[in-house]
């Protein structure tokens, strides 16, 4: 596993200008996807969020009520001070806030990965998902939100967004010291790990994607 310390760490560094240089580049796009994907899926009882950042996504679980209780696994101990900040007393009770998600020994109907699986190797991601089916229940759902580079429904991304990945994989190696050095196959390594597709939502023709998976 790649230093987690090292990773949390570096976003600790970016947490005061994450979300303005992501809305300065994609407007609202991510928020509009997770807010659409969340709100197709019913009320649940638990939910586990990996990789929240400042708890944009969170906000908008909330908002939804998505669920009666969360977890909220952060690396970076900085982003997880501002989603607390984004929530009032009340809804931090229903949160209950970690670094490490191997650390959780109970299980989810709803496990949501924003943006947290494009920072690792294809080998690690892989054991991530087999990891994760432990803890997603039975009928539990997987929401998957990340870029994508593999051809998906004739999507096939252009010279612009191979570029943009690069530049964005340099900065974070370099920022946040992640392993990875290019865009892992979610799709195929979720195939791999047995999860079964149940429906998708993408922006930007499929560049950027959402995408519910099951374990039936
Ligand atoms: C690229 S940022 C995405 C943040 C947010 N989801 C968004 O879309 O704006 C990745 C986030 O995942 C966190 N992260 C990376 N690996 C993690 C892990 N194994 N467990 C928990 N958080 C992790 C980082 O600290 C960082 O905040």
């Amino acid at each position: 596993m790649p230093d987690q310390n090292r990773i949390g760490k570096g976003f600790d560094l970016l947490t005061p200008i994450y979300d303005a240089c992501v809305y300065l580049i994609f407007k609202n796009t991510f928020n509009d996807l997770q807010h659409e994907a969340l709100s197709s899926i019913g009320s649940v009882e638990n939910c586990l969020i990996i990789g929240g950042g400042s708890g944009q996504i969170l906000r908008s679980a909330i908002d939804l009520n998505i669920a009666r209780q969360y977890h909220y696994c952060e690396l970076s101990e900085k982003m997880i001070a501002k989603t607390k900040n984004r929530l009032s007393p009340e809804e931090n009770q229903l949160v209950h806030f970690c670094a490490d998600y191997n650390s959780i020994n109970q299980s989810f109907d709803l496990i949501v990965l924003p943006f947290v699986l494009d920072c690792y190797p294809t080998r690690v991601v892989s054991e991530m998902l087999s990891k994760l089916k432990k803890l997603s229940n039975q009928k539990g759902q997987v929401l998957i939100i990340d870029f994508n580079e593999e051809e998906i429904s004739g999507f096939k991304p252009n010279s612009i967004q191979r570029l943009f990945l690069k530049l964005l994989y340099f900065f974070f190696k370099v920022v946040a010291g992640i392993e990875a050095t290019f865009l892992p196959p979610i799709y195929t390594l979720c195939n791999k790990a047995d999860l079964t597709l149940v429906r998708t939502w993408s922006r930007k023709k499929g560049w950027i994607r959402a995408s519910l998976w099951t374990q039936d």
